[in-house]
């Protein structure tokens, strides 16, 4: 199978799955959208009331702001792969649940494992701990860190940017590193991984491998 054809498998199982409670009030699942050769993956939280609308990531506030960081980087959202931890809106917007985030996770990972990213950038703090789970967003944001064999940068939450204004600079300064971190994955994946953690050379740092 191609990486195509595992997308759109996924995207069809997506669209009928019944594997958490989530199911029962979606309108539309969300399995996630971009090209499947795409060099970064966006992975934020869960679809909200436009995403359940429209099936579609990231099309409301939070969205046209994530537009807008990568306008700032020269880049289009067309350009990138974005989902979310769960593809199905969690009723009134609640956290995604323990069993939910559990339930979920397959589809991710294949989603992961077919587009083969050369960054992955989480936005908040449920898709970080999918890799970073014991990590505190205010630490490590902005921070490449090497797990798994992914390039991850945990990032702010947009909509936490939009509802708190001081973020805004700190969330388009991690965004403004973007461009170089994916040049230098392609020239040489594991070298800049490595260097951009031995650059930190905390503890803390370390313990997150
Ligand atoms: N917030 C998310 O985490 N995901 C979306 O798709 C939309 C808003
Ligand atoms: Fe299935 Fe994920 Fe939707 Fe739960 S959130 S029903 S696991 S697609």
């Amino acid at each position: 199978m191609t990486s195509n054809d595992i997308l759109r498998q996924v995207t069809q199982e997506v669209s009928v799955c019944q594997k958490c409670v989530l199911y029962h009030s979606r309108k539309n699942a969300v399995p996630g959208e971009g090209p499947a050769d795409a060099d970064i993956m966006f992975i934020g939280e869960g679809p909200g009331f436009h995403e359940n609308e429209q099936g579609r990531p990231f099309v409301g506030a939070a969205g046209r702001f994530l537009e807008e960081l990568l306008a700032k980087i020269g880049m289009q959202r067309t350009e990138v792969f974005i989902t979310n931890v769960v593809k199905c809106r969690p009723p009134g917007n609640r956290d995604p649940m323990p069993e939910e985030l559990d339930a979920c996770d397959d589809y991710l990972e294949r989603q992961i494992n077919a587009i083969n990213p050369k960054v992955i950038v989480t936005l908040g703090r449920f898709s970080m701990a999918r890799f970073l789970p014991n990590a505190k967003i205010s630490a490590v944001h902005g921070q490449s860190m090497h797990v798994r064999g992914r390039l991850i940068v945990p990032m702010y939450h947009p909509a936490a940017a939009l509802h708190q204004g001081s973020l805004r600079p700190v969330i388009e300064r991690d965004f403004a590193q973007l461009p170089e971190l994916i040049a230098g994955a392609s020239a040489a994946p594991n070298y800049s991984t490595q260097a951009a953690s031995e650059d930190k050379g905390d503890a803390e740092q370390l313990s997150f491998f």
